[in-house]
C-alpha cells in the first residue's frame, strides 16, 4: 500500500488517559460521577449554572496540571515530518495536542480552556474558574460560559470536517469509544469516499467493525509506532 497523502485523523478521552485525565465512559469515568444531564447540557446551565461551572472549574484545572504524552508527541512529530494534508480533528476539549506541538488541530467539541461570552460572542483563553461570574474583557458583561458544545447542541466547524473527510486516502481513530456521533460516523463517511480506515484503541469499540483494521493497545504504544510507520512510508515514497 503506496504512501498516504490526506490523513485525517479523530482523537478522544483516550489519547489523554495516560496523561492522567478522565475518561467518559470507564468505570470511573466523568460520566459515572455526574449525570450528563446536570452538567453537560445547556438546560443544565440555565437550571444551575454553579454546578455546571464547577464541573469545568475542575477539568480545567485537571488539564492545567496534565501533561502531553507520547501519543500527543507523535501526532506533533506527524504534524511537523509529514508533507501531505493532515487534520487532527480532536473530541478533546484539552489542550493536549497543541502543547504537544501540534499546530493542525481542531477541536469539534470545544476547549475548557476558551471562555465564551454569550452577550458579545467573543471567546477568550481562560484558565481560572469562571465560578465567581467574572465579567467578559471584551464587554463587561457577566455572561461567560465554557466554551465547550454540550449535547443538543451542533458541534464546531462540521462543513470542514466532512470536506477534510471527503479527501482523506486514510482516517485513524485513537482512543474514543465510537459513542457518541457525529465523530462515530466519520470512519463511514471517509470509507464511503474511498479512504482507508484504521482505529487504535485499547479495547474493540463500538465502531471496531466499521474499519479496515483494528489494533488495540495504549496510545502511548500504538500512537508512536502508527506515526513511524507512516513517515517511514512517506519517506520511501
Ligand atoms: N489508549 C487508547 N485508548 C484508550 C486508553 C488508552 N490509554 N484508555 C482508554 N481508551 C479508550 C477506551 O477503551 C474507550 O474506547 O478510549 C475510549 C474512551 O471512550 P469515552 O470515555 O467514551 O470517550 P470519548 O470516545 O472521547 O467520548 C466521546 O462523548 O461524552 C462525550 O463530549 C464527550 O467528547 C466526548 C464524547
Amino acid at each position: 500500500m503506496g504512501a498516504f497523502r490526506n490523513i485525517v485523523v479523530l482523537t478522544g478521552a483516550g489519547i489523554s488517559a495516560e496523561s492522567g485525565l478522565k475518561t467518559f465512559r470507564a468505570e470511573d469515568g466523568l460520566w459515572e460521577e455526574h449525570r450528563v444531564e446536570d452538567v453537560a447540557t445547556p438546560e443544565a446551565f440555565a437550571r444551575d449554572p454553579a454546578l455546571v461551572q464547577r464541573f469545568y472549574d475542575l477539568r480545567r484545572a485537571g488539564v492545567l496540571a496534565a501533561a502531553p504524552n507520547p501519543a500527543h508527541a507523535a501526532l506533533a512529530r506527524l504534524d511537523r515530518a509529514f508533507d501531505g494534508e493532515l487534520l487532527i480533528v480532536t473530541q478533546n476539549i484539552d489542550d493536549l495536542h497543541e502543547r504537544a506541538g501540534a499546530a493542525r488541530v481542531l477541536h469539534m467539541h470545544g476547549e475548557v480552556l476558551s471562555a465564551w461570552c454569550l452577550a458579545c460572542d467573543a471567546r477568550h483563553r481562560w484558565e481560572r474558574s469562571l465560578l465567581d461570574s467574572p465579567p467578559c474583557p471584551a464587554c463587561g458583561a457577566v455572561a461567560l460560559r465554557p466554551d465547550i458544545v454540550w449535547f443538543g447542541e451542533m458541534p464546531y466547524r462540521m462543513d470542514e470536517i466532512f470536506a477534510a473527510l471527503g479527501r482523506a486516502d486514510l482516517f485513524v481513530s485513537i482512543g474514543t469509544s465510537g459513542a457518541v456521533y457525529p465523530a462515530a460516523g466519520f470512519v463511514q463517511h471517509a470509507a464511503h469516499h474511498g479512504a482507508r480506515t484504521l482505529e487504535l484503541n485499547l479495547e474493540r469499540s463500538a465502531g471496531s467493525h466499521l474499519f479496515d483494521e483494528t489494533r488495540l493497545g495504549p496510545a502511548s504504544v500504538l500512537v508512536p509506532d502508527w506515526v513511524e510507520e507512516v513517515l517511514g512510508r512517506s519517506a520511501g515514497r
